[in-house]
């Protein structure tokens, strides 16, 4: 299925410059947002994944999905001062702006095999943060999967050689 029809390009947001790739319409639509879901776990299935993380906030929208339709649980990876519990944190530098990821120091345990699931790929820094956050607390990365690639920002230059995949590529 192409799914490029179902996304709405927003020129200019939340800059002048850029051109953003808004979701919302697809996640509109039941039946296509079912399918993409459908469609990341069938490239991921054979991966043997014991848990997926996803960065908020579009990263849950994504993630939380795929960990359900692979039967494994979901790991957030929040913005700063959102989680209860004792964390790990470090800073990243966004597409436009800077952000602090954290995750909760027992989400994940030594050796777990980690699949991680967002929205978008595009300079890879959110993910590259991600990566790490996740090998800090022992976690295998098994690869990741992506609804959009910005193909042009070479996001998976910083994903140091893990398996990646992506339903849509500008
Ligand atoms: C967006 C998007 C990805 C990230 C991609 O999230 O959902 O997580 O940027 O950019 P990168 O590859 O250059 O890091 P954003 O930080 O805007 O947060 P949101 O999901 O809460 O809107």
């Amino acid at each position: 299925m192409d799914f490029k029809p179902y996304i709405r390009v927003i020129p200019d947001f939340p800059v002048p410059g850029i051109r953003f790739k808004d979701i919302t319409t697809l996640l509109n639509n039941g039946e296509v947002y079912r399918a993409a879901i459908d469609e990341l776990k069938e490239r991921v299935k054979d991966w043997e994944i014991d848990i997926v993380a996803g960065p908020e906030a579009r990263g849950f929208v994504i993630g939380a999905p795929l960990a359900l339709a692979l039967g494994v649980g979901f790991v957030p990876i929040r913005k700063s001062g959102k989680l209860p519990g004792e964390t790990v944190e470090a800073g990243y530098d966004l597409e436009y702006g800077k952000d602090t990821l954290a995750v909760h120091k027992d989400a994940i345990k030594p050796g777990q095999r980690v699949l991680i699931a967002d929205d978008l790929l595009a300079t890879g820094g959110t993910i590259a943060t991600t990566i790490k956050l996740v090998e800090q607390l022992g976690g295998e990365i098994v690869g990741a999967s992506f609804l959009i690639e910005l193909s042009y920002l070479d996001g998976r230059d910083k994903l140091k050689g893990a398996r990646v995949e992506s339903l849509v590529q500008y």
